[in-house]
């Protein structure tokens, strides 16, 4: 069965300061949060970490992207493009090498059979552009006491053996993010690049 996970937010347990610093950003990217739910941290871009840059919110969830026009027009942002998209069937809105940094933040779990990963991993590579990051932040397969069920987790390891599949090589890993328990820790990033 499907996970669904719409207009779920990760804004009261993953830190977005903690997220965005994690990717190094200079301040003048074209950043895309896909699967952005109510857009925390595309928020948080727009006003703390992306100056000189453009935001791009992505989700399939319309409610979300409606809200997100809404903040939108009543802040006068004009750096930030909300788009309502199911990241499997291909964002049309946005042309081919657009991004610099593309962030799916708890989203990939929810892509469950390897079809549906393949063309979502084809969609990121045509979205970036050569020098270009695809940022994965996910779930530990682990036991915890909140998100999926552990057997639809998937480890850095599973990641890399996809991503390579594709052409993508992984340039940085951080196993060390999230919720923090006394053994462990709930999150890591895993960061890609082309080959
Ligand atoms: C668990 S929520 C995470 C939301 C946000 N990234 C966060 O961490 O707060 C997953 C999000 O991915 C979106 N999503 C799921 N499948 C999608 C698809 N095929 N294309 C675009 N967005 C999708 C959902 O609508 C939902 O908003």
């Amino acid at each position: 069965m499907e996970h669904r996970h719409h207009g779920k937010s990760s804004a009261n347990f993953l830190d977005s300061d903690e997220i965005l610093g994690e990717l190094n950003l200079c301040g003048d990217e074209t950043f895309m949060d896909l699967g952005c739910g109510d857009g925390y941290i595309a928020i948080k871009a727009i006003n703390d970490y992306l100056h000189e840059g453009t935001v791009y919110a992505v989700d399939v969830y319309n409610l979300a992207i409606e809200e997100l026009d809404a903040y939108k027009d009543e802040n006068n942002v004009e750096n930030l493009i909300n788009i309502e998209a199911d990241v499997t069937k291909g964002i049309s809105d946005v042309d081919d090498g657009k991004i610099d940094v593309i962030l799916m933040l708890n989203v990939f779990h929810g892509f469950a059979d390897v079809e549906t990963r393949d063309k979502v991993i084809d969609e990121l590579s045509r979205l970036i552009n050569d020098n270009g990051r695809i940022a994965i932040m996910e779930f530990k397969p682990i036991e915890w006491s909140f998100g999926p069920p552990t057997e639809i987790k998937c480890s850095p390891v599973e990641l890399e053996e996809i991503f390579s599949k594709h052409g993508l090589k992984k340039v940085h890993l951080n196993e060390n993010m999230g919720q923090k328990s006394s053994e462990d820790t709930s999150h890591y990033m895993i960061i890609f690049e082309k080959e």
